[in-house]
């Protein structure tokens, strides 16, 4: 028998709408989807069709209406806040298209600062320099960001992500602000963090040239999953 791939998130029927003016606006609708260990999943889609509202939920960012999300088999409906936050922090690596790096700290900073401020997280300043060899930053962790190319800064990201080992690492249009070439770098760093350290990677794009690197995609048009490609 084959091995059924370790799920570390679940959708079950989620359900997000936000009050627009008079009327009630659906940003998704029941849908459901599994996040696997290892795996790269792009959530593909134009602007508008959910998936930022989609992953600020598979990120304990927000509940949903309906339905649940489920975190390595256990259900978050009833999880209070502290339970989520540790989730977030210990769990959940985030990579942002705008980077949200700190432009007062340095590259080795900036990728400590899960650290600082989860000063229980068993990650040293090691770590960190290890991580920004793994992204191709070997000796820049003195650079601020602002000296820096957007292709160095999203990698910088994406080590800081890693800093606490999650289970998952969720990337909202990492590549949107990057050239073609610093965006397949990103692209292949973030399936090498499934690859190698079994994250569930989940990304949202609407860029078709990330389409190569998926274990999985699934299409999203109006709140929905209209179709689930397995590669
Ligand atoms: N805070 C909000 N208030 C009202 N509408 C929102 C809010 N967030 C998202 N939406 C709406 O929900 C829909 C889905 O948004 P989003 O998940 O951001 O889509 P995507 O990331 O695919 O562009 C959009 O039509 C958007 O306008
Ligand atoms: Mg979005």
């Amino acid at each position: 028998m084959p091995n059924s791939p370790n799920t570390i998130i679940a959708a079950r029927e989620v359900s997000v709408g936000f009050e627009q003016g008079e009327r009630r606006f659906t940003a998704l609708d029941a849908v459901s989807a599994e996040f696997y260990a290892g795996e790269i999943t792009l959530l593909m889609g134009a602007s508008g069709s959910g998936k930022t509202t989609l992953l600020s939920l598979l990120g304990c960012l927000r509940s949903p209406d309906s339905g649940s999300i489920e975190w390595q088999g256990k259900s978050l409906s009833r999880a209070r806040e502290p339970e989520l936050m540790q989730l977030r922090r210990r769990q959940i690596g985030f990579v942002f298209q705008s980077f949200r790096l700190f432009p007062a700290l340095n590259a080795l900073e900036n990728v400590m600062m899960p650290a600082q401020i989860d000063t229980e997280l068993p990650a040293t300043r090691a770590d960190a320099e290890e991580l920004l060899c793994a992204v191709g930053l070997e000796g820049k962790g003195s650079l601020y960001p602002r000296q820096m190319s957007a292709g160095q800064r999203q990698r910088v990201a994406v080590a800081r992500a890693l800093l606490k080992k999650p289970a998952a690492i969720l990337a909202d249009e990492p590549t949107a602000s990057l050239d073609t070439a610093s965006g397949e770098q990103v692209a292949e760093l973030l399936k090498a963090a499934a690859k190698a350290r079994g994250c569930a990677a989940i990304v949202a794009t609407h860029d078709p040239r990330l389409l190569p690197l998926a274990d999985r995609i699934l299409f999203m048009r109006d709140g929905k999953i209209i179709a689930r490609d397995e590669v």
